[in-house]
């Protein structure tokens, strides 16, 4: 249960809001460090999961690259002071000014997703007088066992370069003077909790790996992408993710070569669970076979639910002293948004204690791809956050 006793610091503020907790970001970055340490793995944050000024400012004091996805993420990262160093470009469909503006600003490294996008880089490149470093990102053709919309590493999907391109791209690289071959890159997908997933993709790495060492292929870099899962259901006992068991199964199944350097991107890892919606309940409405609980929150401002019918646990905060009691009876609502879509529902049957109109129901582990994904439909008003500190 969230701790009621935020209720008094809420006071007065108007929901629905983002409530982060910096210090549950914290302690997850510390071990985040601790536990990627251990190998000299080195750790870039995805932007893309929560791009506020706060958060990324623990996550660069920590030592933490940034990988981006858009123009505007790397401008976001510059701005934030992440060390150009430090900053990774993938993307499939980087635009020129894109591609430009993060030449200008020597980022380390083009995650480049096709053969066509390769050409164009050196192109810009060449203008500039300049040498890009770029990795490969392959496509591993490996199951990520997630929800379909956030897989990335299947022959199906739009990401990557194919396995069978490859002897043609070592070919053109040849010929594209203003690229530097510096790694190779991956990513299988998002929220993945089956870790069997990590080793197949490692196993399909050591084998990629082998092809170029016999093309002659020197490669220095190594990026496996993100995708750590985070534990939805209870985010009270498993407060940060499993750090020690994901880094360990990359150093027990991957082989580099020696001195090649292995990077990780974690976006929903690092931030989920500092994050939660608030939102007071607005009306109870008493449907068929259902009560509808109707939040001032909505899909606009959580869009996952109504997405991927992505879970979130929903806790009545105001009534949570009932909960506590012994014979505390329980009621099921259907919870639900204001928009005008039927999808705007946030969960069937949840059990709550009885909801009045006014109670604050808040939605946990809201930390990555909430606030970023929120949007205006309906020309709702832009979500703010709150921050602990
Ligand atoms: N690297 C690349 C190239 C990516 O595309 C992503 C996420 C990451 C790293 C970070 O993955 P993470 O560690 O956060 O799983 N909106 C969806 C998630 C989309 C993820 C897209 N790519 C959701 O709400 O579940």
């Amino acid at each position: 249960m969230f701790n009621e006793n935020i209720i008094t610091k809420f006071k007065g503020i108007p929901t629905p809001f983002y409530y982060y907790d910096l210090n549950v970001l914290k302690q997850t970055l510390e071990k985040v460090k601790e536990e990627s340490s251990k190998y000299n793995f080195i750790v870039h944050y995805a932007l893309k999961a929560n791009a506020n000024n706060e958060i990324l400012d623990l996550i660069r004091d920590a030592g933490i690259g940034a990988d981006c996805v858009s123009g505007n993420e790397v401008k976001k990262a510059i701005e934030c002071s992440f060390h150009p160093e430090h900053i990774v470009f993938a993307g499939v469909g980087k635009n020129d000014d894109e591609i430009n503006y993060a030449l200008d600003h020597n980022i380390f490294c083009f995650n480049c997703e096709s053969k066509e996008e390769l050409t164009v880089i050196n192109e810009l490149a060449k203008a500039k007088n300049k040498i890009a470093n770029i990795a490969l990102r392959i496509n591993p053709n490996v199951n990520a066992n997630t929800h379909k919309y956030i897989t990335t590493g299947l022959e199906e999907n739009k990401f990557g370069i194919n396995l069978w391109e490859l002897d043609d791209v070592v070919k053109q690289l040849k010929e594209l003077t203003n690229l530097k071959l510096i790694g190779l890159h991956f990513h299988i997908g998002s929220q993945i909790t089956d870790m069997s997933s990590f080793k197949s993709l490692c196993l399909k790495v050591n084998e990629i790996q082998k092809w170029f060492i016999s093309h002659q292929v020197h490669i220095e870099n190594i990026n496996v992408g993100g995708g750590l899962g985070v534990d939805y259901h209870d985010p009270d006992t498993n407060r940060i993710a499993d750090f020690e068991p994901y880094f360990k199964l990359f150093n027990d199944f991957l082989e580099l070569i020696p001195g090649q350097k292995v990077h990780f991107e974690l976006g929903r890892a690092l931030v989920a669970q500092c994050g939660t919606l608030v939102s007071r309940v607005l009306y109870i409405k008493k449907g068929v076979n259902t009560n509808f609980v109707i939040l001032d929150a909505g899909m606009t401002e959580l869009m996952r639910p109504a997405l991927y019918q992505a879970y979130h646990k929903i806790e009545n905060l105001s009534k949570a002293s009932i909960l506590r009691s012994p014979d505390s009876h329980l009621l099921k609502y259907d919870v639900v948004g204001p928009i005008c879509e039927s999808s705007d529902c946030f969960g069937k049957a949840v059990d709550l204690p009885e909801t009045m109109r006014g109670d604050l129901v808040v939605l946990r582990t809201a930390g990555a791809y909430g606030e970023v994904m929120a949007n205006g439909y309906n020309l709702r008003d832009k979500v703010k956050a709150v921050y602990s500190e």
